[in-house]
C-alpha cells in the first residue's frame, strides 16, 4: 500500500529506556516516531496531531494503555494499537483486545517481532482509511449530499445543518412528506465526526411495540420462545453512528416510554436481560405530522417530545419554495439523464407549469415526474404534455400563454407591461434569449439585464431560474 507521508507511530511507555531503544529501532526502520513518556501526554499528542498507530505499554501510573487505546480511537477512529505488556498481565492484554487493541506484545519485546507487528497493523490502518475513504466516495453522490435549494429558508436550514452536525444533540426534523427529512439526517451523519461508522434509518410506524423493541435493543439468549442465541438490538451495534428513527410519530406509546428512558440514561437492557449496556449512538427523529397535535390527542407522550426536540428542523413545503422548483427540476433531470448523453432540458412552458403546481408529494413528487417525463420523451426538450394531467391541471388551458408575474393585479404599470411584452417574447420562443432579443430589437446582454432587474424587484422570471 503507498503512502506518500511516513507512518506515523506514537510509542508510550513510562520506562525511558524503552522509549529510547524501541523509537530509534522503528525509526531506522523508516517510521516517525514521537514519544510519550506515560497515559496523559499521549493522550495529549493524540489529541493534537494525527497518527496511524500507537504502540503503548499497559502498565503505566495513573493512566494506563488501557485508557490510552480508548482515546486514541475515539480521537482516531482508524487508529491501530499495540499494546506491550509483561508477562504477569496478559490477561488484561487480553481484555484489552476485546477494546479493539490490535496485538499485544509480551515483555522483554524482541524487535524483530515488534516491527512484523508494526508493518502488519499499519497496513491494517491504511487500508481502513482507504475503504472509508472510498465509502465516503460512494455515499458522496449529490442525491445524498446534497440538499439542493437556494431559497433563503432553505439557505438558514442548511446552515443550520452544518452547525448542528458538528454538536451531538438530538434533532427532530419536520416536514411533509417528500420534503427531504431522511436527505436532511444523512446529511447532518455525513457532516458529523460520526461519519465513519453506520448512519441507519429505522422506520417506526411499520413495527409493532415487540418488535421495535427486539430490533432496537436486541435479546439475551433465549429471552423469548425462539429467540435462541443472543441478539445485538441496533442501538448496540450501531456504536459511534447515527440512528435515524424515522416517523416517530407513528411510534406505538408504549414504545416511546422505553425510548425517552434510552435517551435519559443512554443505556439500554437487553430483551429478557437484566444487564445495563451503554450505548453510544446519536438519535435523530423525524416525522410529517405535528407532533403537538398527537399529544393533545393522547397519541404522543409530551416528555419524550421534549427528549427528541433539543433542536428542530423544519423543511418547509415545495409550494412555500417556488424558487427551488427550477433549480429542484434541473438537478433531478441531471440525475436521470444517463451520465454519457446530452443533458435535456425542461421547456418554458412545462417549467411555469411545474412551477405553479402544488406539490403535495413534495420534492419526491417532482423527481417521479421527472423521471417519467424523461422516460415519455424522445426529444432534448420536454413539452407540457410529457408532464402529468394534474400539472397541466393547475393552468386553466396549457395552450395559452400564461406568464407567471407575481404582481399586483390593479392598472398595470409601464414597467408590468413592459416585462409581460419580454415574458410574451420570451414564451413563444420557448425562452430562448438569443431569440427574444432579437425579436425586440436589442441584445442579449441588455435582455438579461432587464430580467434580472425585474427579477431584484421580486418579479418571477421563469428563463431565469437558473
Ligand atoms: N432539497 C433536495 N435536494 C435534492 N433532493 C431532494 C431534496 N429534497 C428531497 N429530495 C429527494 O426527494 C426524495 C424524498 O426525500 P426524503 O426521502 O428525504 O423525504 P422524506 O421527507 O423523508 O419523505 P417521507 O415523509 O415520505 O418519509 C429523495 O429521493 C430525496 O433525495
Ligand atoms: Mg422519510
Amino acid at each position: 500500500m503507498v503512502k506518500e507521508s511516513p507512518i506515523r507511530i506514537l510509542l508510550v511507555d513510562d520506562e525511558i529506556i524503552n522509549l529510547e531503544n524501541i523509537g530509534h529501532f522503528l525509526g531506522q526502520k523508516g517510521y516517525e516516531v514521537s514519544t510519550a513518556n506515560d497515559g496523559s501526554e499521549a493522550i495529549d499528542q493524540l489529541s493534537q496531531s494525527n497518527f496511524d498507530l500507537v504502540v503503548t505499554d499497559l502498565k503505566m501510573g495513573a493512566v494506563d494503555g488501557v485508557q490510552v487505546l480508548k482515546a486514541a480511537r475515539e480521537l482516531h477512529p482508524q487508529i491501530e494499537v499495540i499494546m506491550m505488556t509483561g508477562y504477569a498481565t496478559v490477561n488484561s492484554a487480553v481484555e484489552a483486545m476485546s477494546q479493539g487493541a490490535f496485538y499485544y506484545l509480551a515483555k522483554p519485546i524482541k524487535l524483530k517481532e515488534l516491527h512484523a507487528l508494526v508493518s502488519q497493523a499499519t497496513e491494517k490502518a491504511l487500508l481502513r482509511h482507504e475503504i472509508t475513504l472510498l465509502k465516503q466516495r460512494i455515499i458522496a453522490q449529490p442525491d445524498v449530499t446534497q440538499f439542493i435549494g437556494h431559497n433563503p429558508e432553505i439557505l438558514k436550514l442548511k446552515d443550520s445543518i452544518a452547525h448542528l452536525a458538528q454538536l451531538d444533540c438530538n434533532i427532530l426534523i419536520t416536514g411533509e412528506t417528500g420534503t427531504g427529512k431522511e436527505l436532511v439526517a444523512r446529511t447532518i451523519y455525513e457532516l458529523s465526526p460520526r461519519d465513519k461508522h453506520r448512519f441507519l434509518p429505522i422506520n417506526c410506524g411499520a413495527m409493532s411495540e415487540e418488535l421495535i423493541s427486539n430490533e432496537l435493543f436486541g435479546h439475551d439468549k433465549d429471552a423469548f420462545t425462539g429467540a435462541g442465541k443472543m441478539r445485538q438490538g441496533l442501538l448496540e451495534s450501531t456504536a459511534g453512528g447515527v440512528i435515524l428513527l424515522d416517523e416517530i410519530g407513528e411510534m406505538p406509546i408504549g414504545m416511546q416510554v422505553k425510548l425517552l428512558r434510552v435517551l435519559q440514561e443512554r443505556k439500554i437492557i437487553r430483551v429478557g436481560g437484566t444487564r445495563e449496556i451503554p450505548i453510544d449512538v446519536r438519535i435523530l427523529a423525524a416525522t410529517n405530522r405535528d407532533l403537538q397535535e398527537e399529544i393533545k390527542k393522547g397519541n404522543f407522550r409530551q416528555d419524550l417530545y421534549y427528549r427528541l426536540n433539543v433542536v428542530t428542523l423544519h423543511i418547509p413545503p415545495l409550494r412555500e419554495r417556488q424558487d427551488d422548483i427550477p433549480l429542484l427540476t434541473n438537478y433531478f433531470l441531471a440525475k436521470y439523464s444517463p451520465q454519457d448523453s446530452i443533458s435535456r432540458t425542461m421547456s418554458g412552458k412545462a417549467l411555469d407549469c411545474l412551477v405553479d403546481y402544488e406539490f403535495p408529494g413534495n420534492a419526491r413528487e417532482l423527481e417521479n415526474i421527472i423521471e417519467r417525463s424523461l422516460a415519455l420523451c424522445p426529444d432534448d426538450e420536454i413539452q407540457l404534455h410529457h408532464l402529468p394531467p394534474e400539472i397541466h391541471g393547475s393552468t386553466a388551458n396549457p395552450a395559452t400563454y400564461n406568464p407567471v408575474v407575481h404582481a399586483p393585479k390593479s392598472i398595470k404599470s409601464l414597467e408590468e407591461n413592459e416585462l409581460e411584452y419580454l415574458l410574451a417574447v420570451l414564451d413563444s420562443v420557448d425562452g430562448n434569449k438569443t431569440q427574444a432579443a432579437k425579436i425586440i430589437g436589442i441584445d442579449r446582454v441588455s435582455l438579461w439585464r432587464k430580467l434580472k432587474r425585474f427579477k431584484s424587484k421580486g418579479f418571477t422570471i421563469p428563463w431565469m431560474a437558473d
